[in-house]
């Protein structure tokens, strides 16, 4: 069938009876080999966007209120402050948190060993957060840092001790003793509304063991048995 590529599709419709596609292709002076080469263009174009979008949503998941980004706690009325040797899990001074993977401590009282500047020094260096109370506050990863095992607050120990190696930790997650090769982890965190929020995507994880001049908490007064 001769097509002439002058025609509209529409006027050929009509001349012809059918060929529409043919006279628009015509008409484009485009052969089927470069119409077939563009739908494919066009295919591969769209499938690799998708593979690019998907590649991207997987190095860049939405993590938001999950873990790896800030999560928001309870209000800080939730975890009543205790000191230090009266911690007891969940109910006053240290609280886990699933969500966040994170041991809550809340401090009143402290019995610092340091003092001024040095002592501000080492509170900043090691996350803690002063409340306007005069509590203080830290979000404790709970991955021991010796193997990877999660540690358990103990309350006969007034301390952290891992089952696995024997690594322990005092209350603010300072290093006692074990084979762990600094004090434990802590997460970022803050207020907001009155609410507790620990940035999980902020991890402080160069805490080193501490000696007499970076102790900022004294040993607990029981001993730990295995
Ligand atoms: S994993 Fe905790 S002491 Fe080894």
């Amino acid at each position: 069938m001769t097509i002439d590529p002058q025609r509209t599709p529409q006027e050929y419709e009509i001349l012809s009876g059918g060929g529409a596609e043919s006279a628009e292709m015509s008409r484009r002076g485009l052969s089927r080999r470069q119409v077939l080469r563009r739908a494919v263009t066009i295919t591969l174009g769209l499938v690799g966007a998708e593979a690019t979008f998907g590649a991207l949503t997987m190095l860049y998941p939405n993590l938001a209120g999950k873990f790896g980004a800030p999560i928001q706690l309870k209000s800080k009325d939730s975890y009543p402050a205790a000191v230090q040797n009266e911690f007891l899990l969940d109910q006053r001074g240290m609280f886990y948190e699933s969500a966040a993977k994170t041991y809550l401590m809340r401090l009143k009282d402290p019995d610092f060993q340091q003092s001024g500047q040095n002592l501000q020094n080492l509170l900043d260096a090691e996350n803690w957060v002063k409340d306007d109370d005069g509590t203080y506050w830290a979000a404790l990863y709970q991955v021991c840092v010796h193997l990877g095992c999660k540690v358990p607050f103990r309350d006969d120990c007034h301390s952290f001790k891992c089952p696995c190696h024997g690594s322990h930790y005092n209350v603010d997650g300072e290093y006692l003793d074990g084979p762990a090769p600094r004090s434990l982890d802590r997460f970022a965190m803050s207020f907001s509304n009155g609410n507790v929020v620990v940035d999980t995507g902020q991890l402080n994880n160069h805490v080193a063991h501490p000696v007499d001049a970076t102790r900022i908490l004294p040993n607990p007064t029981v001993v730990c048995a295995a």
